[in-house]
């Protein structure tokens, strides 16, 4: 039995975000609130066979190994790869198990130009033979439950073909994000297509769970939003933006400016520790996050964005500013 079938529904998880989710803000949400699932930054499958079959890298310089963490209170994790070849999914998954993970989850949705030109992420949905090839690649080369997470068609919503292919292949879970790849981000989510996905999991694979993503504000929305559609399970991505708190139900009002600053604090010096490491500018995107919505929290951000290059000046900074 796959810890997917131990959830209490529904259940909420972290959606896996590059250059967000790594294990540095991973700790920050698992000591303020857990999610019932995490997830890590998607890896290429193709890049992790060149840089250890070809470059020989050493395990420490794994990005898998680096985003697996130590944190125990970071369980269940699924690690997200992507690959067009099932031959490197099946080597990734390998590795994926090997490293200890509780799933492994198959990017296609990404709408990124570079990972599509690949014939991965949201391209995928172009080649659903190929897809689910992939699926079942995975599948047999561990004992690791795999999930998919992709959105509901790519120019325009194709649920009854696509998520019936995906369906066929008894995925443990389908994560949608309810957009079409032609959306983006640029749409409000449609969440009344989670009730159409219901319906066709009901009669293709009723033991898939799915879970709904896109624009979920914080838990309250979350449990309405999976009581009126009827998803097992919603994944939260943005929402967690400045609030690691998200996932115990506070929404970012809520919280004292003293406890959000300590917060990005904290999550510079474990960034810093990050191995291999990060640049520091990648940092950047959660002092947005955190540093907003208070006065003089323009000016604050502004002096952290151009002269803090490590944990220690952030530190000094803020303490200094926010006396
Ligand atoms: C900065 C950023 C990075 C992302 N990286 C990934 C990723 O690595 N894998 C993935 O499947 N989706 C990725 N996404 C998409 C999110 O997982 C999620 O589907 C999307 O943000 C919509 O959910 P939300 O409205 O709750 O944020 C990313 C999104 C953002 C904003």
């Amino acid at each position: 039995m796959s810890f997917w079938q131990t959830l209490r529904k529904p259940f909420f998880a972290m959606a896996p975000m590059a250059d967000v989710t790594d294990v540095a803000f991973r700790a920050l949400v698992a000591a303020r609130g857990k999610p019932d699932v995490f997830w890590t930054e998607f890896v290429s499958a193709d890049g992790l066979y060149h840089t250890r079959e070809i470059a020989k890298m050493k395990d420490e310089e794994n990005p898998l190994v680096r985003d697996l963490g130590k944190n125990a209170a970071e369980r269940p994790i699924v690690a997200q790869i992507f690959s067009a070849k099932p031959e490197m999914i099946a080597y990734a998954t390998k590795l994926v198990a090997e490293l200890g993970f509780d799933g492994v989850d198959i990017n296609m949705g990404c709408p990124d130009r570079a990972i599509e030109r690949q014939g991965c992420g949201a391209a995928m949905l172009k080649t659903p033979d190929l897809a689910r090839e992939i699926i079942r690649a995975a599948k047999e080369a561990s004992d690791l439950p795999v999930s998919v997470k992709t959105r509901v068609g790519y120019n325009k919503e194709s649920l009854d073909e696509w998520l019936a292919a995906l369906l066929e292949e008894k995925p443990a879970a389908i994560t949608l994000h309810l957009r079409t790849r032609k959306e983006m981000s640029l749409v409000p989510a449609d969440w009344s297509l989670m009730k159409k996905a219901v319906e066709i999991r009901d009669r293709v694979n009723p033991g898939t769970l799915l879970i709904g993503n896109g624009d979920v504000q914080d838990l309250d929305d979350a449990r309405a939003k999976a009581a009126e559609y009827g998803s097992d399970g919603v994944m939260l991505g943005r929402a967690m933006f400045g609030n690691p708190w998200v996932f115990a139900g506070k929404r970012s009002e809520e919280i004292a400016l003293a406890e959000k600053l300590d917060a990005l604090v904290e999550l510079a010096y474990e960034f810093e520790k990050l191995s291999p490491p990060k640049n520091f500018a990648i940092l950047k995107k959660h002092i947005k996050a955190f540093v907003t919505g208070f006065s003089g929290a323009a000016e604050l951000r502004m002096k952290l964005m151009t002269e803090a290059e490590s944990a220690a000046e952030l530190e000094a900074i803020i303490r200094t500013e926010s006396k």
